[in-house]
């Protein structure tokens, strides 16, 4: 395992000044899936935490659904303009070209440096770790970093032991050169991966998901409360200093476990899979601008990021969170597609 850390960034710290959401409009519920699959509503609510999640239809790509995102982040009162686009995703609109450049074109920001990074479910903290490296190394003032997925496409859609899983969407954050003493400055990035064990979750075309669910399940409890543990102790916290846990949303058991295996209370667990699912690389961005919207997470926050993902991979990652200005359009009454 190793760590993009904190120490000895001096006054180039990454910090956090901006944020968004975008989810598709159209809901599928766990009785949806019942009607052709044979599951049930208990089943799947009972193993998972899932009761419905978001889909895109065929007229909305993962390019469409990242520049909603991203459009939100941007305009955030507190952000800050760009030179450079990450975008994690393990679902592209296809294989070439990449689909950061032609967000960042649909953007107006055409010239910022762009690229694709694939990290599965992981994707997120990865492209925050890269983000601060561009900010360190001078290569850009501020970084736009994007988590989009649609991975409701994967599964067999007939089979009932991935697809109940699964959801689409977006979140994205904008970094910008700053203090690692600065509320928004995010700690060491402790990253790792283990590719003997790649075959545990494979698709090698959309439809044709594998998983063999329940070693993931091991693997994914196991691998984000080792990162989580030493993220927090890279930033110098004790577990009981942390104010809110924001697991990637892979299963409500697995995030219960882990928040168990680091004895952090439940109520100071951030969660939303219950509405969307797997989001895949969109999961903890999803989580945070939710969260952040409806007062679950507040300035001063210290919140602790673990996610695990295909590959295998995963990360950890600290952030004291920063006084952003609740961003509007994800404010209380904003239309649900957009929250
Ligand atoms: O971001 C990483 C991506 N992947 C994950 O995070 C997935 C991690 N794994 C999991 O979340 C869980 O392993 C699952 C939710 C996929 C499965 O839960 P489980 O408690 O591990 O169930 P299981 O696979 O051990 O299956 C138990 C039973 C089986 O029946 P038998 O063999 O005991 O008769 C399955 O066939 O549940 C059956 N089953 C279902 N029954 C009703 C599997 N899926 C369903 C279903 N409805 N949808």
């Amino acid at each position: 395992m190793s760590a993009c850390g904190a120490a000895g960034r001096g006054e180039r710290a990454a910090v956090l000044c901006g944020i968004g959401a975008a989810l598709p409009a159209t809901v599928v519920s766990n009785a949806d899936l019942t009607a052709r699959l044979d599951t049930t509503d208990e089943w799947i609510r009972s193993r998972t935490g899932i009761a419905q999640r978001r889909i895109a239809g065929a007229d909305l790509t993962t390019e469409d659904l990242a520049v909603r995102a991203a459009a939100k982040a941007l305009a955030s009162p507190a952000s800050v303009p760009v030179q450079a686009v990450v975008l994690a995703t393990t679902t592209p609109d296809r294989c070439c070209p990449a689909t950061a450049p032609a967000v960042t074109a649909r953007l107006g920001l055409t010239g910022a440096l762009a690229f694709d990074l694939a990290a599965g479910c992981t994707g997120f903290l990865y492209a925050l770790a890269t983000a601060a490296g561009l900010i360190a190394a001078a290569t850009a003032e501020a970084v736009l970093v994007i988590g989009a997925d649609r991975l409701a496409a994967l599964p067999d859609p007939d089979d009932r032991t991935t697809v109940p899983l699964f959801g689409d969407g977006a979140g994205a954050v904008v970094l910008r050169r700053g203090t690692a003493a600065e509320r928004g400055a995010l700690g060491t990035v402790v990253l790792g991966s283990d590719g003997t064990q790649a075959d545990l979750i494979r698709a090698p075309r959309p439809g044709a998901l594998q998983m063999e669910g329940a070693e993931v399940f091991r693997h994914a409890v196991d691998r984000m409360s080792t990162a989580a543990l030493n993220a927090a102790a890279a930033a110098g916290w004790a577990l009981a200093d942390v104010d809110r846990l924001a697991p990637h949303q892979a299963n409500a058991r697995i995030t219960g476990f882990v928040a168990r295996q680091l004895g952090i209370p439940e109520g100071r667990q951030l969660q939303n899979i219950e509405h969307v699912g797997n989001t895949g690389a969109a999961s903890l961005p999803v989580l945070l601008a939710q969260a952040a919207a409806d007062g679950r997470l507040t300035p001063g926050h210290r919140v602790l990021l673990t996610a695990f993902g295909a590959g295998l991979t995963w990360s950890a990652t600290t952030v004291t969170w920063p006084d952003l200005p609740t961003p509007p359009q994800l404010a209380e009454g904003s239309p649900a597609h957009d929250r």
